[in-house]
């Protein structure tokens, strides 16, 4: 898809951690999110996250990391991510991990990126992506990974420009990027994403 004037942001685009201030503007997006979702799979019943978010992924000192694009002063868009064990069952049991903002695994698991979707289609969720992959660099973890539904071809360019490395799991791709054990990039590797 080609980029044109059009696409231009109306303001400059700020990458940066979550604050409390932001919860609302989140919460609409979650919303905004699940809307599209239900828009797209009519035949599926959404279950509301909003208060799970409010509650748990949002919640200061539990394990959740969250980075917001702010265009004039307005969150457009949002990337969740936490340390994972690399076993679904086993993460969504912890909350609270890492103690004392240490790293706690190797793994950092990409759970959700959106971006609202007037504002789409201008590098956002990959502004996004490369300020959590620093974040992750930075915190000692080894791996950052996301697990993305073939459908999603936007996501999975994102990803894939990113360099990550895919597993085909059938329905949909495991997709990794690993880091250097002692240097602070990612891993060179032949070939791309
Ligand atoms: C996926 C999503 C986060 C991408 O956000 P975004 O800010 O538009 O992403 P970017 O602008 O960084 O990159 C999108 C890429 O997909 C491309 N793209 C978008 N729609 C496309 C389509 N229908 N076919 C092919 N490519 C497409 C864009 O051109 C761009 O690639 P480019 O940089 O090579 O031009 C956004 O579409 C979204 O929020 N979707 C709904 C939620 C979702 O699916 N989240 C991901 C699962 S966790």
């Amino acid at each position: 898809m080609r980029k044109n004037l059009s696409n231009r942001l109306p303001g400059k685009l700020i990458i940066r951690p979550y604050r409390p201030e932001d919860e609302a503007q989140v919460l609409n997006l979650v919303r905004e999110l699940e809307s599209e979702l239900a828009e797209k799979f009519p035949q599926v019943k959404i279950e509301s996250g909003v208060e799970t978010y409010r509650t748990r992924y949002l919640k200061k000192g539990n394990k959740y990391v969250m980075y917001v694009a702010e265009v004039n002063k307005k969150i457009v868009g949002f990337l969740l991510g936490y340390p994972s064990l690399g076993i679904p069952e086993v993460d969504s049991l912890y909350d609270v991990l890492p103690l004392n903002g240490e790293k706690a695994t190797d793994e950092f698991y990409l759970q959700m990126t959106f971006v609202s979707r007037a504002y789409r289609n201008r590098g956002i969720s990959k502004a996004l992506h490369r300020a959590v992959i620093k974040y992750a660099l930075e915190h000692g973890y080894r791996e950052v990974y996301a697990c993305i539904a073939k459908w999603n071809i936007p996501e999975l360019k994102v990803i894939r420009s990113l360099k990550f490395e895919s597993q085909d799991l059938g329905t949909r791709y495991r997709l990794s990027l690993k880091f250097d054990e002692q240097s602070s990039s990612p891993r060179k590797r032949g070939g791309g994403g």
